[in-house]
């Protein structure tokens, strides 16, 4: 187990549950909160002979709509991980809000308590974009609500973005950059929508009651993103991540650079000694089982050496460094030169622009990334074959 780690809190409740959603939050439940937030407390005692001599990165508070948190649960909270761990080491504190029903209260007490990044789940600047996806605010309160975080002085802001929804076009999706870069905000996540089993949106797209779109014009999408933030001065560090320079999520990159963390909270996943766990996602089971001084139920899995050194490719090559050859020669006991010629002469990715060596490092290109679930398991096919003895 390394010396550092990061720790993730789920916050599973929401105002109203978004049409093409499917991580784990509850609408309509704000009375659970505050058991929520004692079990929170709870669960952390659990950890502390494990991680009390490790450094604390970074924090980051997701959900669901962490904007919903009362000031006095947040400040509950952040006492419970002072008493946790030491907050000296901490590079990196973020809250995920709405851009709707945001408290000035809440605002000042986690400014006050440390947390420095706000990432607001903003999704378009085009009302009819928002109602397919069925969020409960407006364009314009995503302006103000960046404003508003302005005001009480938070460092650095980050917005979240989808693109694919529905009815949306490139026009629309230029405009919606463009009033992005606008705002100021120094970075950006944009993500391609998926259809998740299940949501109101897949079934409306199953029944035809609604169109997705075309492949293509998602691909024509990511790259109009890709150019135009770059003649704005962002870098594209990771698949979904733009930021202007030094404006990098340190949390996130703790994920892709496999650092341990410690996810809490129902549904919440974690990371350590090369164990992968997570919390059922069941919030009543979770205060349940807190309440009565037990780990809440959770499930394990062993990351074993094949799951290790696929994990490790998908991580790297997410973002822009991608990985070094002569650590993905160490993984699979591959020569450097075998992986040069399964690339290559195996798979044509170099040919057929979808992978690229630079600097002893290989890296997948842009198209690579639109395309990259489908390229990097075909990758560790290959490499994995190797190791078992198939001969490039
Ligand atoms: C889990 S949400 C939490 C943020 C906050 N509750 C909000 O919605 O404003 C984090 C981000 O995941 C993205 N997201 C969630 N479901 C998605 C999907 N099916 N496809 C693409 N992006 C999705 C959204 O952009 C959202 O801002
Ligand atoms: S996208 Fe955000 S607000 Fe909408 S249901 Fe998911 S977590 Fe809640």
């Amino acid at each position: 187990m390394s010396d550092n780690f990061s720790i993730y809190i789920h916050f599973p409740f929401c105002e109203r549950k978004c049409n093409y959603c499917s991580f784990y939050s509850l609408d309509n439940k704000p009375d659970l909160i505050p058991q929520w937030t004692e079990a929170l407390c709870q669960e952390l005692e659990f950890y502390e002979e494990q991680f009390q001599n490790k450094n604390l990165q970074t924090l980051y508070i997701g959900g669901g709509s962490p904007n919903l948190l009362p000031a006095e649960s947040f400040e509950q909270l952040f006492s419970a991980l002072k008493d946790f761990t030491d907050l000296n080491h901490l590079k990196e504190f973020t809250v995920e809000i709405n851009p709707n029903n945001i408290k000035g209260r809440l605002l000042r007490t986690m400014r006050n308590n440390g947390v420095d990044r706000i990432s607001i789940g903003a999704q378009s600047f085009f009302q009819d974009e928002l109602n397919v996806l069925g969020r409960l605010h407006a364009p314009k309160q995503i302006k103000q609500a960046v404003v508003r975080v302005k005001n009480f002085n938070f460092p650095r802001i980050s917005l979240d973005f989808i693109f694919g929804i529905p009815g949306q076009n490139l026009n629309t999706w230029r405009t919606t950059l463009e009033q992005a870069v606008n705002t100021g905000v120094e970075h950006l996540s944009l993500y391609n929508l998926s259809y998740e089993p299940g949501t109101p949106l897949t079934q409306k797209v199953k029944s035809g009651h609604k169109d997705a779109l075309d492949e293509d014009l998602e691909w024509q999408m990511y790259k109009q993103a890709h150019e135009y933030l770059a003649q704005q001065g962002f870098e594209h560090y990771e698949i979904s991540s733009w930021a202007k320079p030094g404006a990098r999520s340190i949390h996130n990159q703790t994920y892709w650079n496999g650092t341990d963390y410690l996810g809490l909270g129902p549904a919440a996943h974690s990371y350590y000694s090369r164990t992968r766990r997570w919390n059922s996602a069941d919030l009543q089971n979770y205060i349940d089982n807190l309440s009565q001084n037990r780990r809440p139920t959770f499930e394990k899995e062993n990351i074993d050496d094949y799951k290790y050194r696929l994990e490790k490719l998908f991580l790297s090559l997410r973002t822009n460094q991608g990985i070094n050859l002569s650590e993905l020669s160490d993984l699979y006991l591959i020569p450097e030169k075998s992986i040069k010629t399964i690339v290559d002469k195996e798979l044509g990715y170099r040919k057929n622009n979808l992978v690229v060596f630079s600097k002893n490092n290989l890296k997948l290109s842009l198209r690579g990334w639109f395309l990259s679930n489908s390229i990097i398991a075909s990758l560790a096919s290959k490499f994995d074959s190797y190791q078992k003895g198939d001969q490039p």
